[in-house]
């Protein structure tokens, strides 16, 4: 589960509103409040477990993937995005993911849980995971044809902290190589504007819509698509 804490903020005060019901007694409008709010957690849990995946998927059909490319997931948590590279294994010489292994950010997160996912998968010969910092990547200039990152960048802060990732993307990344960035709230469209002053160029962003709602259309999942 993505951001576990997230529940809490739909849970929470579903809960306190349900015991404040059974001792005061029922109303129409705290019943109603409940309802939104059991269904605004159901929604998240939705995006976390199956929506993403199915963003995730789609923009992978969209990739054409070179022969030998090298792959970079950076803040791989649980490896859902380098899995989506499953059916495209014979096309990928290597497959990097790199994370602090944040529990606030990701449950049940640790190099190990990943290893045990990724050596059950057909990319078990090519991924190898590493313990890194975006914001300081033990990566030559250039290594990377393809780096995706999602639901990663959010969760740096402060909002200067995210320009340095991006530096450091785009340092790893080889020319004409191809990037995409998956992250939630409207803060993201900001990246657009960095990565175009880092050289990138097609850069486009679209709103992933209801598979990306994190309980609500109010906080939605966008994806920037760009070529270095
Ligand atoms: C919400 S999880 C998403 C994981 C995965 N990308 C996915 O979409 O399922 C965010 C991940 O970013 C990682 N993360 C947060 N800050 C990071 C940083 N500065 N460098 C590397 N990983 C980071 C967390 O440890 C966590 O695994």
């Amino acid at each position: 589960m993505d951001a576990p804490i997230g529940l809490a903020f739909f849970f929470g005060p579903a809960l306190i509103i349900g015991i404040m019901m059974l001792m005061s007694g029922f109303n129409t409008v705290s019943a109603i409040m409940v309802l939104v709010l059991v269904l605004c957690g159901l929604k998240y849990m939705h995006t976390s477990i199956i929506g993403k995946y199915r963003i995730m998927k789609s923009i992978v059909n969209s990739i054409h993937l070179k022969k030998d490319s090298k792959i970079l997931d950076a803040g791989c948590g649980h490896g859902a995005f380098m899995l989506q590279f499953n059916r495209q294994a014979a096309k990928i010489s290597e497959i990097i993911g790199i994370d602090i292994w944040s529990n606030k950010d990701q449950g049940s997160n640790s190099i190990a849980a990943t290893q045990k996912i990724m050596d059950n998968s057909n990319l078990a010969d090519k991924v190898k995971l590493k313990t890194a910092n975006i914001l300081d990547m033990p990566f030559n200039d250039n290594e990377f044809d393809l780096i995706v990152s999602s639901l990663v960048l959010h969760n740096i802060k402060p909002f200067e902290k995210r320009k340095v990732a991006l530096v450091n993307i785009a340092r790893v990344q080889k020319q004409k190589g191809q990037l995409v960035i998956m992250d939630i709230g409207y803060e993201t469209s900001k990246y657009v504007r960095i990565l175009k002053e880092l050289g990138y160029q097609n850069v486009n962003i679209v709103n992933a819509g209801y598979n990306g709602w994190w309980g609500t259309p109010m906080v939605p999942t966008f994806v920037i698509t760009a070529t270095k």
